[in-house]
Formats: structure tokens, C-alpha cells, sequence
């Protein structure tokens, strides 16, 4: 038998990347000295550290060359000329981007934070890719008017990550590399702690916190093709859900048009900021016909849309005609070097192609999700449409909905919104702890409840089929019926297979047995979460009878502010979520909702 403890801490952050690190730097850097950061892989390998591309700021770094059109050379800004960019610009992109779902007063605050973000990054050593005088280069990206990614070539998201992770250990923080959060306690609305799994010896132990954050990634896992890493299975949505605090905006979830055909592994949208095309099997650049002025670097959404079209419609490329070419060849040996490089590589090692030589052949690739815990701007978790606090509970980055992103997320504003929304929320949980906050006594027993779940899984007795089985089919599901394109009838049987593999999970088991490192043990835990909110982005999409951003309804085409202008909150009950709806904040004398064309 291994020993069960009890670790104290002021603060528990669950995830180690950039908002969960942010999160613990900042807070450490207000003085709290007593933080733990669980992370279920070694901190280095969080997801966040596979963003490419950049993140996003208005530093007006760099312009169009004058005359060359919306996809010209660009050319660094000389010192004393006007700014070609603006948080204003990048506000407008972001809620149009959003499809007028992102509240408007959480934008404009990340937006108008943003340069100072990137400078924080700056000061701490980041090494960002430069202009000739040495001022941050910048790029374009879809769905933004003005070059505005700062990139480090198409490493971002780890440079970003092991600058902040540095940073974090200078302050003393403490990692618990390859623990994994099973369950969040939280009690009359506050919350006391989490139980976590030290995967290295089987342990589980208890953890109480004055405060506990959140920042546990998206859930692409639940679909075959995506672009997330096998670690984003959702499990702080749904371990939150099951502890009583509502889900938002679940139906939103981002498809990448450009993942790795058959892998759907992440080519950057850096590839068509940099210049690259779309092709059909035609050889045509076929964004014409869907988004005349932005072409390739229309947002994600309707680039994922229109490629899907040209697949069903015949025109997809490669044997089986369903993929699409992304052709780099015209940039050149030496700019895909420099800006490209691991795009390149993975191309090579996993299709076999030199981006240089040839086109890569790529698809629509599950990506991110805008939905999830929702969340103030200093990550207060909230557990109502009228926004009462979950005292001690806070979340941020791709878990939580803060929302700035909407229907849509526009690419480069997750690695903005996860440092600024995570160092938020540090600040905002350390005047927590130094205001006075205590620790609060747990009842009953939940290291046993969740030794029982454990013994579940392994208990060899009358199980039926392995939990790898259900977990497969889900994503089969979720592929088929919830992908981007989606009508009531493929989602209606969507919802009842999850319900069906929801009752078979009850009866499935695992094969290992054994209690150190055993990876059956966690995929059976990642697939009962997978299974736990795969119901309520199907449930929440059924319900929104129209098409926003990328929740696309070919059996409601339209967008529908009349009726549907309005957030998704789902609280679970034991047959399934219950619905109910929130405002958006929307500064009508500023932004109201218009068209959205590209
Ligand atoms: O395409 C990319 O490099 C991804 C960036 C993002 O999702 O923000």
C-alpha cells in the first residue's frame, strides 16, 4: 500500500503551461511563497510550447511595403513614422474574428495590455526573431488587418514557455512534474483543494489550497484528427463540471485548416502569413471564390469551411481527394529556413515532404477550444450567469472562458490571452491569500472516493471490452457528427452514442493492474472526462440553432443575433447538461454587431 499525504499549499496551480506558469510566476512575484504547480508531463512539454506562430500585439513594428497590396513584402517601420497598427484595430479584428460572441469589455482590456505583455517577455530575455535594428519582427496572421504576430521563427509558444518556466523556479515555485489532478473539492461554493495521482508511484494524495487555478489546456483529443497533443483531453473542464461549476460556450471549437493530412499535426498559419497557398486539385488557389480579400488569411473558420467544401465537392487533393495542397515552394530555400524551420521539419518527418521542394498535403484539424470554465479577467471562477464567484477558484488560458475569443479565436490571441489572462490571475489569487484567506476543512473522504474510482478501472471482474475501445469510438463520433459542419440530426446521434459509450465505459476495465506509471490507468481517467464534456459540446451545439464562427449548422445557415446573441452555460445533472444563457457585453454605440465578410 503507498502512503496517502496531505500537501498544503496558499496556492495550487493545476497545468504548466504559459496561463498556468504566468499564473504561478506572477503570484510568486507578489510575494506568495508557498505554490505548488501540478503538472501531468514535465512542464516543458505543455502544450502551450507547441504553438508556433506568434502572439499577438499592436506594436507596429512593421507595414506593407507601399503599393504591393494586402499581401506584399513587409518592411520595418521607420523610427518617427506613424504606427500602422493600433489596439483599436486589433479590438475590431478580434470581435469581428469572434463572430460578435467575444465580450467586448475583456477584449479590449487584453488587446490594450498586449504590447506591454510582449514586453514582459522581453525584459525577461525572450528570444523573439528581430527586425535589422533589433526591435521584435513581426507578422501577419489570419483574420488580423495589420501584421501584428510577434514570432520567435515558428518556435513561439516555446520560447515563450521556457522563458516564464525560468522565471517560475527563480521564485521558488514548486513543480510537481507528472502528478495528475483527479478532482477539484469544492464545497458550499468555495473551494478547499484538489486530489491528485503522483503518477511515478501510484499515490494519490490530498492538497489543500487557499487557492486553487486551473490552467489545464483545451480537448482536442476528443476528435481523430487533431493538432493537440496527446496530454489535452480536457480533464480541468470536465473535473470542474463535475464538481458543480457550469461549462460555457462548449459548442465553439476551433478546426485548424492546416493540419498535417492523416496526423493533423500543427502547420502553422505562419505558412500562409508568410505567403503560402491553398490549392484544390485543380491547382487553383480556390480562396477566391470563399474570401476575395483576405484569400488564405481569412479567419480559420471559414478557411476550414471552404476547404471542407472543396473536399465534399470533389476538388480535395491527393489519392483519396481528401486533402488539400499547401504550397510554400515560391518563398524561397532561405525564408523558410529562417521563419519555418520546424514546420519543414515536421513535414519531412512526418509526410515525407520538403515544404521547399513540394506542397504538403494538409486537412482540417481539431484545434482549439474557445469554450470552457467561465472566467473573469483575473480568472475568478464564476458558477452562475449572474456571476457569483466560486470562492478559491480560479482558471485561465484554453480550459476557461473569459471570452475574448467568441465563436472564433483569431490565431495568435491564445498564447496573448493565456500569459495575460494566467499573470492576472496570479496577481489576483496572491491579494486573495494576503487578504487574509484560509484554508477550508474537507469532509468526508475524497482521496477513498477516488481509490474507489481507481479500483473501478482495474477491477478485473465482469468487465466487458477495454475503456481504449470507447475512448476510439467517441472520437469516431465526434469526427463524423461534431466537426465543421454539423446538423441536428448527426448531432442527435451523436448525443445518443456518447450516452451509449457513457454506460459502456461503466462496464469496461483496463488490462495493467499494476500502480507505477500506469498509463492505462490515466487514459481510462482521460477517457471518462472525454466522455463527460464531449456531452455537453454536442448537447450546447444542438440547442444553438443558427451557425456563428465555428459552430457551423448547415441546417441553420444563418447567424441568428435575435435569438442566439447570447453565451451557453451548462450545469451537469445526472441526465445530462442543463442549458441555460448569459449575455454577451457588447458596447452598442461602438461595436455592434455587423456582417461579417472577408
Ligand atoms: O498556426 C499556428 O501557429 C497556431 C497559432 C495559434 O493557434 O494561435
Amino acid at each position: 500500500m503507498i502512503e496517502s499525504r496531505v500537501i498544503e499549499h496558499d496556492i495550487i496551480v493545476v497545468g504548466a503551461g504559459l496561463a498556468g506558469t504566468w499564473a504561478a510566476l506572477s503570484a510568486g512575484q507578489q510575494g506568495v511563497a508557498n505554490i505548488g504547480v501540478l503538472s501531468k508531463i514535465h512542464p516543458l512539454r505543455s502544450h502551450s510550447g507547441a504553438a508556433q506562430g506568434g502572439i499577438a500585439a499592436a506594436l507596429g513594428n512593421v507595414r506593407p511595403v507601399a503599393g504591393t497590396g494586402p499581401r506584399g513584402p513587409l518592411e520595418p517601420v521607420p523610427a518617427g513614422d506613424e504606427p500602422p497598427d493600433s489596439w483599436e484595430l486589433h479590438m475590431f479584428d478580434t470581435i469581428k474574428g469572434s463572430d460578435w460572441l467575444g465580450d467586448q469589455a475583456a477584449i479590449e482590456l487584453m488587446v490594450k495590455e498586449a504590447p506591454e505583455m510582449i514586453l514582459a517577455y522581453e525584459h525577461m530575455g525572450c528570444v523573439f526573431s528581430r527586425l535589422p535594428d533589433g526591435r521584435i519582427a513581426q507578422r501577419r496572421f489570419g483574420g488580423h488587418s495589420a501584421p501584428r504576430a510577434n514570432y520567435a521563427a515558428d518556435y513561439t509558444g516555446h520560447v515563450l514557455l521556457h522563458t516564464i518556466h525560468e522565471q517560475a523556479l527563480r521564485h521558488g515555485v514548486r513543480f510537481y512534474s507528472e502528478w495528475y489532478c483527479m478532482d477539484l473539492i469544492v464545497e458550499d461554493n468555495i473551494c478547499r483543494g484538489v486530489v491528485a495521482l503522483d503518477i511515478r508511484t501510484g499515490a494519490l494524495h490530498l492538497m489543500r489550497a487557499k487557492a486553487v487555478f486551473f490552467g489545464t489546456g483545451g480537448y482536442g483529443r476528443a476528435w481523430k484528427i487533431t493538432s493537440n497533443a496527446a496530454a489535452n483531453t480536457g480533464d480541468g473542464v470536465a473535473i470542474a463540471y463535475n464538481a458543480g461549476v457550469p461549462l460555457m460556450d462548449m459548442e465553439f471549437v476551433q478546426f485548424h485548416p492546416t493540419g498535417l493530412y492523416g496526423k493533423g499535426i500543427l502547420m502553422s498559419e505562419a505558412c500562409r502569413g508568410e505567403g503560402g497557398y491553398l490549392v484544390n486539385r485543380e491547382g487553383r488557389r480556390f480562396m477566391e471564390d470563399y474570401a476575395a480579400d483576405k484569400m488564405e488569411l481569412a479567419p480559420r473558420d471559414l478557411v476550414s469551411r471552404s476547404e471542407q467544401i472543396e473536399i465534399d465537392e470533389g476538388r480535395g487533393t491527393g489519392a483519396d481527394g481528401q486533402g488539400i495542397d499547401l504550397d510554400m515552394t515560391h518563398l524561397g530555400r532561405e525564408k523558410i529556413m529562417t521563419r519555418l524551420p520546424q514546420v519543414r521539419e515536421l513535414a519531412m518527418n512526418f509526410a515525407g515532404v520538403d515544404i521547399i521542394e513540394g506542397p504538403v498535403p494538409i486537412q482540417p484539424t481539431a484545434h482549439y477550444s474557445m469554450g470552457g470554465i467561465p472566467a473573469t479577467v483575473d480568472g475568478q471562477v464564476i458558477a452562475d450567469a449572474a456571476g457569483t464567484p466560486v470562492v478559491g477558484f480560479y482558471a485561465a488560458g484554453e480550459c476557461a472562458c473569459v471570452s475574448v475569443h467568441g465563436a472564433n479565436r483569431l490565431g495568435t490571441n491564445s498564447l496573448l490571452g493565456a500569459s495575460l489572462f494566467g499573470r492576472r490571475a496570479g496577481t489576483a489569487m496572491a491579494a486573495f491569500v494576503q487578504d487574509g484567506a484560509g484554508l477550508h476543512p474537507v469532509s468526508g473522504d475524497p482521496v477513498a472516493r477516488n481509490q474507489a474510482r481507481i479500483a473501478g478501472f482495474m477491477d478485473g471482474g465482469g468487465k466487458k471490452e477495454s475503456v481504449g475501445q470507447v475512448g476510439a469510438e467517441l472520437k469516431e463520433t465526434m469526427t463524423r457528427q461534431c466537426g465543421v459542419f454539423r446538423n441536428a440530426e448527426e448531432m442527435g446521434k451523436a448525443l445518443e452514442k456518447i450516452k451509449r459509450l457513457q454506460q459502456r465505459f461503466g462496464q469496461a476495465g483496463i488490462m495493467d493492474k499494476s500502480r507505477r506509471f500506469n498509463t492505462d490507468l490515466l487514459g481510462a481517467i482521460e477517457t471518462e472526462h472525454l466522455l463527460t464534456f464531449s456531452e455537453v459540446i454536442v448537447a450546447s451545439g444542438l440547442a444553438r440553432t443558427e451557425s456563428r464562427g465555428a459552430h457551423y449548422r448547415v441546417d441553420f445557415p444563418k447567424r441568428d443575433d435575435q435569438e442566439w446573441l447570447k453565451h451557453t452555460m451548462a450545469h451537469k445533472a445526472s441526465d445530462g447538461p442543463i442549458l441555460s444563457y448569459k449575455p454577451v457585453h457588447i458596447f452598442t454605440d461602438r461595436y455592434p454587431p455587423q456582417e461579417r465578410k472577408y
